[in-house]
């Protein structure tokens, strides 16, 4: 009786230490968290095919960490140092707040971009 419990309170203890850092740990990833937002808000206009002044394209991943004329689009780990993070907020560095006159991104969608470059930027 007493070992089943006991036996009972060990599994449980095992669940919760699987479970927990597997839900903290949420790992983004470009495909499946960043490019729907960039899809979304970001294009037509910065297409490569475009002719647009910044120099960014965002068609794929090779041509976002390739980044726009300013350079550090994405600084891998570093977001407050990212223009990808930085020109979607009020006042950035240079220019207008991305994504210019369209929609603004949520929140949470803010934070996505925030949290997959601090991540390590992972395609
Ligand atoms: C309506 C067209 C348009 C949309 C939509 C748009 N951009 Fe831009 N983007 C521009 C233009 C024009 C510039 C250059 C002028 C400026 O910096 O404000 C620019 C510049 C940038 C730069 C600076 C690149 C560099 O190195 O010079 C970044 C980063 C950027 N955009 C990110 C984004 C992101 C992220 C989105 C979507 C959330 C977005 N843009 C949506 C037109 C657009």
């Amino acid at each position: 009786m007493k070992l089943s419990v006991l036996l009972l309170l060990i599994a449980l203890l095992f669940l919760f230490l699987v479970e927990i850092p597997a839900q903290s740990k949420k790992e983004l990833t470009y495909t499946k968290d960043v490019a729907p937002i960039i899809k979304s808000y970001c294009l037509p206009c910065h297409l490569e095919e475009n002719e647009n002044p910044s120099g960014l394209a965002l068609d794929n991943y090779d041509l976002l960490m390739k980044g726009g004329n300013h350079e550090n689009t994405v600084v891998v780990g570093k977001p407050q140092e990212s223009n990808l993070y930085l020109k979607i907020l009020p006042n950035p560095p240079f220019g207008k707040q991305m994504a210019r006159n369209k929609k603004k991104l949520t929140d949470e969608e803010t934070k996505a971009i925030y949290d997959w470059i601090a991540q390590g930027a992972k395609k």
